[in-house]
């Protein structure tokens, strides 16, 4: 899968929300740094925390095992299977919230804002 992602963190900076439409095009003219902002080609036996990694990116992460939503990221567009036994209600799931140490973007391409443990009320899952 083709995964285009945003760091989460910038959208103070520019007063960007999630729920903008026009997110990932604002984030493309925004000349941010590549840790930021970019593209990266996920392989088949990867997770997506597990590409961002192997392409010498430090997303955040804690116990790898869908325990602690450390690693949430919230999937704009695409497909992104949550196996079971993990921490995230319907709610989150249906919000768009994955976790990316369980698994990586099923879809030809995907659109994914990493960073989002800080979301209000996701943080409390945290154990
Ligand atoms: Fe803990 Fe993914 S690192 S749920």
């Amino acid at each position: 899968s083709r995964v285009e992602y945003l760091n989460y963190e910038v959208f103070d900076d520019y007063g960007w929300e999630l729920t903008d439409d026009d997110l990932f095009a604002k984030a493309s003219d925004a000349d941010l740094d590549p840790e930021d902002y970019g593209r990266l080609l996920v392989q088949q036996n990867e997770t997506l925390l597990e590409a961002a990694e192997n392409r010498g990116f430090a997303w955040p992460y804690s116990c790898r095992g869908g325990a602690c939503s450390n690693c949430a990221v919230a999937l704009v567009e695409g497909e992104m299977p949550t196996p079971a036994g993990h921490i995230l209600t319907e709610e989150w799931l249906d919000r768009g919230i994955r976790l990316s140490c369980l698994s990586a973007p099923v879809t030809e391409s995907a659109k994914v804002v990493y960073n989002v443990k800080q979301l209000p009320g996701l943080e409390e899952l945290i154990l």
